[in-house]
């Protein structure tokens, strides 16, 4: 049961100090300034139910960003609990090294019964970042397996995020984050993204040609780019993309790990986007975040053609097709789909988008509001009228102080944003129905209302 928003009391008040210096000195936050951590500007969060989660001083907040983009199906399912719990008794782990468990077929088969095309087998890893590896070992064996051991090169889209581990790092589009870490792994190449310019095809295509086809192993993108704030791709845009690669013989990847299951209103984006991709990646959406779970999917030929001729694909992970998470995999997609969840998100994205519009047209500091299905950013700026940005400093500010203070304030999580503008992710439980969504666009104007009042101060 969601608790209400109750008075804090002192002892409470106690226990949230010793809790946030237990959290200082023994845990270490992901992506997370120092700045924040150590003022204590986070909330400390320990429970949920349905699109809601509350603190430990009984604060809740709505959660607009369903987690990580990944609790699709809301909080509190005692139903995934149940098929984790039954999994655990009967048989709490197996690998899927030499062998096979039930539970990691019914998942695999799942996977492949929702993936568009041929894409039919699947390999089970326990993270994005991992299924992108994955995605960039099994390209390269692949191209060797068949006589190109030449292809290796791996592009990927400016300002896309595709995950820390190093492969991972190497193909995202971020300087930030991967400037600490150089040198990373050789052979990556940016290619310009959806944003802006409408040559961008053209772009890629001339990236090919100058760094030569016959070179490159894998294209990445993902079907609607998280980096850059939720940049829908012009129409036509993924089956041309289809079409480049496959002129010049490269794999092309759908990196689905925000845009699967269901987010778009799909259980893939590249449905949304008529394409048959070579590999999808997946991860956060196919549990709903209860446990973790990440995985390629790929296309019936190649993964034949890989194994026939190399005998072995030469990548595992002790975890990978864990037996609990594929059972909540299962049971996640059984959820969606008797709630007819997707179905929902089609008929009410309009509405969604319809109000997040309302938003922009309220606030002068909202450039705009892009995306789709329930997946959005909102652009900030000083003000659309007369076309001021932000300074660099206002910039900082509003992300590190005043918007999480507003968030917190308002009781909403929704993520701002500093990758190629000043934004506001907004990616909601897909269970969200119109009341719960009718609340988001309130709190969302709130917080707006404390942004206008910042930036014209
Ligand atoms: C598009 C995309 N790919 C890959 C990843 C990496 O996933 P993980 O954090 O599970 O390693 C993320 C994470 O946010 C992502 O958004």
């Amino acid at each position: 049961m969601a608790t209400p928003d109750a008075e804090v009391s002192e002892s409470e008040t106690a226990a949230w100090s010793r809790r946030r210096y237990r959290a200082e000195t023994s845990l270490m936050p992901h992506f997370t300034r120092a700045q924040t951590w150590r003022a204590g500007r986070w909330p400390l969060i320990v429970g949920g139910e349905g699109c809601w989660v509350w603190d430990s001083r009984g604060k809740r907040h709505l959660d607009g960003l369903s987690g990580l983009f990944c609790v699709n199906i809301g909080y509190g399912r005692t139903d995934l609990a149940q098929a984790a719990a039954k999994q655990m008794e009967s048989l709490a782990y197996a690998s899927n090294w030499s062998l096979a468990h039930p539970a990691a077929i019914e998942a695999a088969e799942t996977v492949a019964r929702l993936a568009p095309g041929d894409l039919d087998v699947t390999f089970f890893v326990n993270s994005g970042s991992e299924a992108i590896e994955s995605a960039i070992k099994f390209s390269r064996q692949y191209h060797r397996s068949q006589g190109s051991p030449e292809r290796v090169k791996v592009l990927s889209r400016d300002l896309a995020y595709h995950g820390t581990t190093l492969g991972a790092l190497s193909a995202s589009g971020l300087p930030k984050i991967k400037d600490p870490f150089e040198p990373l792994v050789p052979g990556f190449i940016q290619i310009p993204g959806t944003r802006g310019e409408p040559a961008s095809l053209d772009a890629i295509e001339a990236a090919i040609l100058a760094e030569g086809p016959e070179s490159i192993a894998l294209l990445i993108a993902e079907p609607v780019q998280n980096g850059g704030g939720a940049l829908v791709p012009p129409p036509g845009y993924w089956s041309e993309l289809r079409e480049i690669c496959d002129r010049h013989g490269i794999l092309l990847a759908a990196d689905e790990v925000i845009c699967g299951f269901g987010r778009l209103g799909e259980w893939f984006g590249s449905t949304r986007f008529g394409v048959i991709p070579d590999v999808i990646t997946f991860a956060k959406g196919a549990t709903s975040g209860y446990v973790p779970m990440g995985g390629l999917v790929v296309r019936r030929g190649l993964a034949e053609a890989l194994f026939t001729s190399a005998g072995t694909f030469l990548h595992g992970a002790t975890f990978g097709g864990h037996p609990v998470a594929s059972a909540v995999l299962v049971a996640n997609v059984a959820a969606l789909e008797h709630e007819r969840v997707l179905e929902r998100v089609r008929e009410r994205e309009s509405v969604l988008a319809g109000a997040l519009a309302g938003l922009v047209a309220g606030h002068r500091c909202v450039r705009e509001v892009r995306g789709c299905g329930y997946f959005y950013a909102l652009d900030l700026m000083v003000d659309r009228d007369s076309e001021t940005n932000l300074s660099d400093d206002a910039a900082m500010e509003l992300l590190v102080e005043v918007l999480p203070g507003a968030l917190e304030t308002t009781g909403l999580i929704v993520r701002p944003d500093d990758r190629g503008g000043t934004m506001l992710i907004v990616a909601p439980p897909l269970v969200a129905d119109e009341p719960v969504l009718d609340e988001l666009v309130v709190r969302l104007d709130a917080v707006l209302g404390v942004v206008d009042g910042y930036v014209r101060r």
